[in-house]
């Protein structure tokens, strides 16, 4: 591309006044053997705006979820919390109908892993249960995930959960554009899931999101032993741990839908929706 050019980006700046640098700085970590990122997966400042305004949607409802959830509450109801809520404010589930899934959220709850179906399944004292939601708004979706802990809920139970979180959190503090890449992600999980006793789930990973509700790259959260993809301002990504209490198999459900681990022990899981910035990171929906 030209100097003079208009960028890339859709900015409607010349080339030289807005991504020349950038793609200078990629081109040198290219040479050095690291992968870089696709125009594609680099959001305008336009999307990120919009993808801003569906996280603000998708935090207030996992906030909605977190202030009406309780002991004998089913998952359905949790569900239609979600249905009444992203219809109040004109916004969409990313989740329902996405290759066949029949309800607006995934509930999973204790061995439950992840993509649990709402159902007349009332929580009960003791129960950890992950609600994971992905709303759309005019054509912008936000991903997010929280556990709550119902009643009386074990000691290891709540360590379990608690460590999930740090993992997610020193995850995402780790972050350095330009410097850090996606495998890193992992290299910082995967050693203090295993110091605290817990395995991390490699059969579903965290994901690029924003124009879609998944999009490239892949986020796996265990080492790769890869170099990996840097990330660079203007990166949308999720990272989404499944850390588990006992071993890291799973079976699937009959359903064909949930993950459950394959010994019944506990699985935790928070998510965020990352934007990359100049500066670092910034949560948009959590
Ligand atoms: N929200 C999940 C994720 O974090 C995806 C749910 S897909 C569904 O990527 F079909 F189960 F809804
Ligand atoms: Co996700
Ligand atoms: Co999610």
């Amino acid at each position: 591309m030209e100097r003079n050019e208009l960028c890339w980006c859709g900015s409607g700046k010349k080339y030289k006044k807005c991504h020349m640098d950038f793609d200078q700085k990629l081109a040198v970590l290219k040479r050095q053997g690291y992968q870089i990122p696709t125009h594609q997966m680099i959001k305008t400042s336009e999307q990120i705006e919009g993808i801003k305004e569906a996280a603000v949607i998708n935090n207030g409802l996992l906030d909605e979820i977190e202030s009406k959830i309780h002991i004998g509450m089913t998952t359905n109801e949790i569900d239609k919390i979600a249905v009444n809520y992203l219809k109040a404010h004109d916004a969409i589930s990313a989740d329902l109908g996405y290759e066949g899934f029949p309800k607006s959220l995934c509930t999973s709850v204790n061995d439950e892993v992840c993509h649990g179906i709402p159902s007349d399944y009332a929580l009960k004292d003791g129960d950890i249960i992950n609600v994971d939601c992905t709303s759309g708004y005019h054509g912008y979706y936000a991903d997010a995930s929280r556990m709550f802990m119902l009643g009386n809920v074990s000691d290891e139970a709540k360590r379990l959960v608690e460590v999930t979180k740090e993992c997610l959190d020193l995850a995402t503090q780790s972050i350095v554009p330009f410097k850090t890449t996606i495998a890193d992600i992992g290299r910082v999980i995967e050693p203090y899931a295993n110091k605290n006793g817990y395995s991390v789930v490699r059969e579903f990973c965290g994901h690029g999101v924003g124009l879609k509700m998944h999009e490239d790259p892949y986020v796996e959260h265990f080492d790769t032993k890869r170099k990996g993809m840097v990330l660079v301002p203007g990166m949308c990504i999720t990272i989404e741990p499944m850390i588990n209490q006992g071993e890291r198999y799973l079976y699937l459900s009959d359903n064909e839908w949930t993950a459950l681990t394959d010994d019944g022990k506990l699985s935790a899981q928070w998510e965020y929706t990352l934007l990359i910035t100049d500066e670092g990171v910034e949560i948009l929906s959590k």
